[in-house]
């Protein structure tokens, strides 16, 4: 097993099933990770493709079980259906996800490593058409590997650039998991790591005054009043990790949880703040550079207090070290 960073390597089995003709065909394990399709497919000229990033983990009992997979199948349809691609229908989702799992249990890192193996459910359209119009055959396929953390790693403090460029539009595309969203970051994320910054952080396209997301994981932060705080917008990620933070922040560490926006210019409000997601797990932010100006947060080159036990509840639930709030795990039998 390679390194744990947030890479590829190749496992045993993928998952593909195609739709043609109106009807899923049936859903197939294969050993191949190339695909064939034709040069004119809809994915390759005009971006008709969504995704889905979820994590197995392994327990300390040495099963498998799968981190929220409901809530990312629901996500998938929303992702699907804008981008006018076919259903895949929830419980069908979720028993590829399990299928491909299943087929490359050895994959999964060991308890304790940290690592897990990651999930990319995808669809695509591989149908060919000249003119920019939905194709008439998909993809659906599941591809798993093993990873570690995407940035530094666990409870590392990284240090963002914020963007001039946003990654989409105020009415746009930005709650949906598509390619052309992470195409439309790539600028200005290579921008902010050429200035040696881990990340890029994504104002609101409107007004370029509030704080939306980082171009792979939602924004949070803790208020000197203790409350939890996470912009809600359009134009942001619906991340299911941040869903689960507030719910935990909510329950277990009794704190109040607050949408409203975050003014880039006026951060002094936030005691602790971190960057959350399937592939950035919680990475406390140190510091945010803004038109020249940094904000260093008072927690420095630490994870601060709140987003410590945050992380502790977390990573407990999805290692099954922590019980089980809500049916947010699914067995792998
Ligand atoms: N925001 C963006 C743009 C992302 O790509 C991701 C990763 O999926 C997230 C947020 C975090 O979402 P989740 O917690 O569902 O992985
Ligand atoms: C995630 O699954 O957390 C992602 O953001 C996917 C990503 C690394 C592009």
């Amino acid at each position: 097993m390679g390194a744990m960073t947030f890479q590829y390597t190749k496992t045993d089995t993928h998952y593909v099933q195609y739709y043609s003709e109106g009807a899923w065909e049936e859903g197939m394990l294969i050993n191949d990770d190339f695909l064939k399709m034709p040069a004119m497919a809809t994915v390759l000229h005009y971006g008709q493709e969504a995704f889905e990033g979820l994590k197995a983990f392994r327990r300390k009992d040495g099963k498998v079980q799968i981190f929220r997979p409901y809530e990312n199948a629901k996500r998938f349809q929303l992702s699907c259906g804008y981008l006018l691609m076919p259903e895949v229908e929830i419980e069908a989702f979720v028993q590829a996800v399990i299928k491909t799992v299943k087929a490359n249990l050895k994959y999964v890192p060991p308890y304790g490593s940290g690592g897990a193996l990651y999930i990319r459910p995808y669809m695509i359209g591989v149908g060919q058409t000249l003119a920019p119009m939905p194709s008439s055959r998909y993809l659906f396929g599941v591809i798993v590997t093993p990873v570690g953390a995407l940035f530094k790693g666990a409870l590392k403090p990284v240090d963002l650039l914020v963007s001039d460029y946003d990654r989409v539009a105020p009415q746009g595309t930005g709650q949906y998991k598509i390619g052309g969203n992470y195409a439309a970051s790539l600028f200005a994320q290579h921008l902010a790591r050429q200035k040696g910054y881990d990340d890029c952080l994504f104002l609101d396209p409107a007004t370029h005054k509030k704080i939306e997301e980082v171009g792979a994981a939602n924004f949070f932060g803790i208020t000197k009043d203790n409350i939890y705080i996470s912009p809600n917008s359009p134009s942001i990620l619906k991340s299911i990790t941040n869903m689960s933070l507030k719910y935990l922040a909510e329950t277990s560490l009794r704190m109040k949880i607050s949408s409203d926006d975050i003014d880039i210019d006026a951060l002094d409000h936030l005691v602790e703040a971190g960057a959350c997601g399937t592939a950035a797990v919680i990475t406390p932010i140190r510091s945010l550079c803004h038109q020249e100006k940094v904000h260093v947060f008072p927690t420095q080159d630490e994870a601060g207090p709140v987003t410590q036990k945050l992380y502790k509840l977390l990573t407990g639930i999805q290692t099954g070290d922590v019980a089980d709030p809500d049916h947010w795990t699914t067995l792998v039998e």
